[in-house]
């Protein structure tokens, strides 16, 4: 039996999950890092930790299935994306923490960006807006902040990448400096159409081009590992930034399909197969996956905020002990009180697109307790995905109107997921694995080793485990909903 190992480098902690050839979960090992906040609306990350937790997650994985390396056939990664990390072509060491995609120190750079003119450009080429969320305003700060980063960089001394490169740089002891076509889609230096990094916009954020990886296919040859590291070496045959993982896991391969994943933000790609969607209502433009060259567009909707609110509730309310607590409080709340939530921690993602927008509640009175925080906390989850589902319906028409797969940490809530398709007025199918993350990234890697069936073969085994169908009134439906728009705009105000 050949195995494959999946790494799934998350926002909060390292999975390494190894898959049977029939991609059933075998073991699963998960290490959390701690988030650096070191200044206000700033998010680090130490990318040497991560790599600690990519280490040993990977040898507990193996330990706990009882397999050695050289059972391992192939390795998948699959990663937080748009996090930024640049280091020493030399010694390995990166120059400073990541930048993680949260961070919102580049924001007057953005600002300063679109007042000149360029976002329409950098939107036509990458697909993307100019927002902090994305890598080549942080690989510019970094460059003009850390001291002496500019000149390493452009004496060739220093290599940049998103988690995925640095892992791969780490992995196969600084022999591969690569990445995928998805991960490269989020750094805004991309062109999506040519499939090339974009040398006008290098030069316009000061980015010299000797910094950036090979761009690669998702299930491509990215080296071996250092066989010092596990005992032998383990061929890296696929790579995909974890939202477009999932979206491999459940396998939206046909033009029409669309998931949504609930991590710590939730982010919902709908597939819009070789065309790429220039988006008329704020959504990204990203790349899907490329398979043998063939590149497959999705319009992305990305939320900052999904599982992130509940870690308020627990973390920062406390009014919660534990995250599965939430849904029995929401249960109990009193409907009637109708607390609207608009949970912008960090500013806004799509549609709004507003960084310096920060978290309001509506609605308030002397009986509002945790009950109706907890309910008004899920409930801002599923709102937030009827802003991007109102987005991707008018950009794709009644293409987009049919069923939305779901998967993440969030998606095991049956009440959250049966407000989501109230709210939505659309089925919600929850998959039975519903480790999608890793599954895309496990599959890209196992198509290449040909050990995993083509594409369609795949798709036939995705099994449903639940579907959650509408059952609010559309009239109460779009009050709701509308009530929610005010309260987005009323927030963006203040
Ligand atoms: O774009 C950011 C996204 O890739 C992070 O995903 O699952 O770590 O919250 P997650």
């Amino acid at each position: 039996m050949s195995y494959i190992l999946a790494l799934d480098q998350g926002t909060t902690s390292t999975r390494a999950i190894i898959f049977d050839g029939d991609l059933r979960v075998v073991s699963v090992a998960q290490e959390e890092f701690p988030q650096l906040y070191p200044a206000s609306g700033w998010v680090e990350h130490d990318p040497e930790e991560i790599w600690r937790t990519v280490l040993t997650t990977v040898q507990t994985a193996l330990g706990t299935a009882g397999l050695d390396a050289k059972d391992i056939a192939a390795l998948g990664i699959t990663n937080q994306r748009e996090t930024t990390v640049v280091w020493d072509r030399v010694t390995g060491v990166p120059i400073h923490n990541a930048i993680v995609w949260q961070d919102r120190r580049t924001a007057p750079a953005c600002a300063a960006l679109h007042a000149a003119g360029h976002e329409a450009m950098i939107a036509a080429r990458t697909g993307l807006l100019l927002d902090p969320y994305f890598s080549g305003t942080k690989l510019a700060w970094l460059l003009e902040n850390v001291p002496g980063a500019a000149e390493r960089a452009l004496r060739g001394d220093l290599a940049f990448g998103t988690i995925d490169s640095y892992l791969i740089w780490q992995l196969t002891g600084g022999k591969v400096h690569a990445t995928d076509a998805t991960n490269a889609a989020r750094t805004l230096l991309y062109d999506i159409g040519r499939n090339a990094w974009d040398a006008e916009i290098c030069a316009l954020l000061n980015v010299p081009m000797g910094l950036l990886p090979e761009v690669k296919d998702c299930a491509d040859d990215y080296g071996v590992t250092d066989p010092a590291l596990f005992g032998a070496e383990i061929p890296i045959l696929g790579v995909a930034g974890d939202q477009q993982a999932a979206t491999v896991g459940q396998a939206c391969f046909t033009p029409g399909m669309m998931k949504s994943t609930y991590g710590t933000g939730c982010f919902a790609l709908l597939n819009t197969g070789a065309e790429r969607v220039a988006s008329q209502n704020r959504l990204l433009t990203t790349i899907a996956y490329r398979l043998d060259g063939q590149t497959t567009y999705a319009l992305e909707g990305s939320i900052f905020i999904a599982g992130a609110v509940v870690q308020w509730l627990r973390d920062g309310l406390k009014v919660i002990a534990q995250a599965a607590e939430t849904q029995g409080l929401a249960e109990a709340a009193d409907p009637a009180q109708g607390l609207v939530l608009v949970p912008a921690f960090t500013g806004l993602g799509a549609p709004y697109w507003n960084p310096d927008c920060r978290g309001a509640v509506f609605g308030l009175t002397r009986n509002s307790g945790p009950a109706e925080f907890a309910r008004a906390a899920l409930e801002s989850v599923g709102l937030q995905t009827r802003d991007l589902l109102e987005a991707m319906r008018a950009d794709w028409g009644s293409a987009a109107e049919g069923v939305l797969r779901v998967d993440g940490g969030m998606a095991a809530s049956d009440w959250t997921m049966q407000f989501l398709a109230d709210i939505l007025g659309a089925p919600v199918d929850r998959p039975v694995v519903t480790e999608t993350t890793a599954l895309g990234a496990a599959y890209l890697a196992g198509l290449k080793a040909g050990i995993c069936p083509p594409p369609d073969q795949f798709a036939a085994r995705w099994a449903l485990e639940r579907r959650f169908t509408p059952a609010l009134p559309r009239a109460e439906r779009n009050a709701k909903y509308a009530r929610w728009q005010r309260a987005v705009q009323a927030a963006m105000a203040v």
